[in-house]
């Protein structure tokens, strides 16, 4: 790839493009099927040949399809049986359909002898409110039934991704802003949020698509046909570590009780190897002192979140069960962060 922000789309190659019978069979007629054209790129310039690219929510197949013309292994998760079906046919008319895993249902639900390690996740994610027809399934997202639900199953989804991902190996997940009636739903930067709790952001690229679309324009303002490709990578964050430290002594003088643990703890006692990429300490989960560690952190200037959603105070425990810790972050006019997880018994 070029060394642009934006890919200009400007025709699908029929070659490559899902056959009109195969797209005949489906029963929202493939119009959520992504072009082999918008892959290739990402393929080519974040994997090696050999190496495994694993698509999420595969569809048609259109990621497997680009990964394999290159040389790749691929691995697809897909709820729906219908297009396991048509993703089989459609890579066996290529002759690609060996090198190629299908799993049917959702990848947060397999273990890892099920979805083995891979070398990238490149996806298109699947829109909220786009009007489903096809066979109602549990984790189908097409079909949650409120925004916020629909954030959480892709939050699973990804945080299963962030699982199988081989360290250092990039997070791509392509989506769009979204226009629901009168409302516009920012799902390409409430996912790039969840996204940055789970991996470390590398950049963000814009695919335009300036062809005709065969649908009817259902928004006069603009035609919108640009989505955005989030690039993620599963690396560990590069903290400042003199100003995490001396956070800690603050905290300890002012009387917050914590212990501190993991690698920021065996980094403090031999500063030398793998730098931590956070510190880590335990509170007790008594609500008024956690509540005033965090008031303290955000006069401070933290963000502060739980599994990348923003932390109202004064706080309701209740509302954080099984999140397990509390992220205060802190990044200064030059980029450099603080990062503290904070975990309290439940
Ligand atoms: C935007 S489409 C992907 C199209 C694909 N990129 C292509 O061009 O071939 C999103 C797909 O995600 C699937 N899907 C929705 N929820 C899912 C889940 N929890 N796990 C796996 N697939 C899911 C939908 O059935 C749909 O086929």
């Amino acid at each position: 790839m070029a060394s642009h922000s934006w890919l200009m789309l400007d025709h699908e190659s029929p070659r490559y493009r899902l056959p009109d019978d195969l797209r005949a069979r489906d029963p929202m007629g493939g119009r959520d099927c992504g072009w082999v054209e918008q892959m290739l790129p990402f393929v080519r310039q974040f994997s090696q040949p050999g190496d495994t690219v694993f698509d999420p929510f595969a569809g048609f197949g259109t990621t497997l399809l680009a990964a394999r013309l290159e040389g790749r292994l691929a691995s697809g998760c897909e709820v729906d049986a219908g297009r396991i079906g048509l993703i089989r046919e459609r890579l066996a008319r290529h002759d690609l359909a060996q090198g190629t895993t299908l799993l049917h249902g959702s990848c947060d639900a397999l273990d890892d002898a099920a979805l083995p390690p891979f070398d990238l996740c490149l996806a298109n994610v699947p829109y909220f409110g786009c009007g489903w027809t096809g066979a109602p399934a549990a984790s189908q997202l097409y079909d949650s039934q409120s925004y916020a639900q629909h954030l959480d199953g892709l939050r699973n989804v990804f945080h299963r991704v962030r699982a199988g991902l081989r360290e250092g190996g990039a997070c791509i997940a392509m989506v769009q802003n979204i226009r629901l009636g009168d409302r516009v739903l920012p799902l390409a930067f409430d996912l790039a949020r969840i996204l940055g709790s789970l991996f470390v952001m590398e950049e963000e690229r814009v695919l335009i698509y300036p062809h005709e679309s065969d649908e009817p324009s259902t928004d006069a303002r603009t035609d919108r046909r640009h989505e955005y490709a989030l690039v993620f990578r599963k690396q560990r964050e590069r903290i400042d570590l003199q100003a995490t430290a001396a956070l800690l002594e603050t905290l300890r003088a002012q009387g917050h009780t914590f212990t501190l643990l993991g690698s920021f703890a065996r980094w403090l006692q031999a500063p030398q190897g793998t730098p931590p990429a956070d510190a880590d300490i335990r509170v007790d989960p008594d609500p008024q002192r956690l509540n005033a560690l965090l008031q303290h952190l955000r006069d401070q200037g933290f963000a502060l979140t739980s599994w990348g959603d923003p932390v109202d105070l004064s706080l309701h425990l209740d509302s954080y069960r099984n999140r397990y810790y509390f992220r205060a972050d802190r990044i200064d006019s030059k980029g450099a962060l603080v990062r503290l997880d904070i975990s309290y018994e439940q």
